[in-house]
């Protein structure tokens, strides 16, 4: 397998960039790359600072943060993909301890052996991401290990006598958080945990925020039946800003329709991309029922909320599907 230039004007939703702007990537896909999403559409301001940092001759890692089913994920597993990449990711939990990202002893054949974790795996393979995920949800006296590698030091496999393990060419360390290291604020994420402010020294962060209308209206058209038409989509975009504005107080955001609800106050939730993607689906796959939004939007956001915010996420909906 070779190591060689992607035109970054291939990848979908960057065909305005000019041939020049290349990325490395392999020729074909390694055992490790994750599969592509036919339906992903890549934002720039994302793309920019994560291929930035791929690209930056720094040891620091990169935190990617922002509300839930934003596209903090899917954005490296899918440059990965695209470039042919191998990513390795792990999840982030309170129950989460320093060897499992070494790795794990097991007997074989009467032997023990030293099975190398994703960390290690990584840690060996040029241009290799390694993806923490939920990375505000670990346990700060396990986090902090990795401050010795995001200064560039070793990895030093302590359940392989101490090993030490050279960080391959561009391998990358990159985190993902629903928090920006802080706690939580909102009240959304209430596992969240303040990071060590020594980890957050030693990263780059960036917010993944929900994409801009236009950018969500190109995601939804690409992952929307065909028969669904622009303006439905361009409406449940418009509902979906509405209950965003409301649930961060920026009630003069909202759109006319909504203003004169007087629901601000009442809702207690967002509407990720995620939710506005699946309630499409549902919609879909319910096509006959009674009210076909009111019906999927129970499914994929109110039956989870208080009596009072789904009340006001159904009257938003409704006066923005007016007249249909
Ligand atoms: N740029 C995009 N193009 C296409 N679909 C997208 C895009 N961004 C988000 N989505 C849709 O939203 C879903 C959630 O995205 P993703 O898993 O990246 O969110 P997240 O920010 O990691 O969320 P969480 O905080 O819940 O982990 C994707 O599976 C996809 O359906
Ligand atoms: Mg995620």
């Amino acid at each position: 397998m070779k190591i060689v230039n992607h035109q970054l004007n291939k990848l979908p939703g960057l065909a305005a960039l000019p041939d020049e702007i290349t990325a490395e990537g392999y020729d074909q896909p390694t055992d490790y790359t994750p599969n592509r999403d036919p339906d992903y559409i890549f934002r720039l301001d994302d793309v920019r600072v994560l291929l930035g940092h791929m690209t930056s001759d720094t040891s620091a890692g990169l935190l990617l943060w922002g509300h839930r089913g934003s596209g903090k994920s899917s954005l490296p597993n899918q440059l990965c993909a695209y470039l042919n990449r191998p990513l390795f990711s792990m999840h982030g939990h309170s129950s989460l301890e320093w060897e499992d990202f070494l790795g794990a002893k097991e007997i074989v054949d009467g032997d023990t052996i030293t099975m190398d974790g994703p960390l290690v795996q990584a840690w060996q393979m040029p241009l290799a991401t390694f993806l923490l995920e939920e990375a505000d949800r670990i346990r700060t006296q396990v986090s902090v290990a990795l401050n010795p590698l995001l200064d560039g030091y070793d990895i030093v496999h302590t359940l392989d006598s101490g090993r030490r393990i050279k960080r391959a060419r561009d391998v990358r360390l990159v985190f993902t958080a629903n928090t920006n290291g802080q706690g939580d604020m909102t009240g959304d994420y209430n596992s969240a945990v303040s990071m060590d402010t020594s980890l957050l020294d030693r990263v780059w962060a960036h917010k993944v925020p929900y994409p801009s209308p236009e950018e969500e209206f190109t995601i939804l058209r690409k992952a929307v039946d065909s028969q669904i038409g622009d303006e439905q989509i361009r409406k449940s975009i418009a509902f979906a800003n509405d209950v965003r504005y409301l649930h961060a107080g920026e009630d003069t955001e909202v759109s006319s329709s909504a203003q004169s609800l007087d629901v601000s106050g009442a809702i207690h939730t967002t509407i990720s991309t995620r939710a506005l993607c699946e309630l499409w689906r549902v919609m879909s796959k319910f096509p006959y029922v009674d009210n076909p939004i009111i019906y999927a939007l129970r499914l994929v956001v109110t039956n989870k909320c208080t009596p009072e915010c789904a009340d006001a996420i159904h009257k938003l909906a409704e006066a923005q599907f007016a007249g249909d």
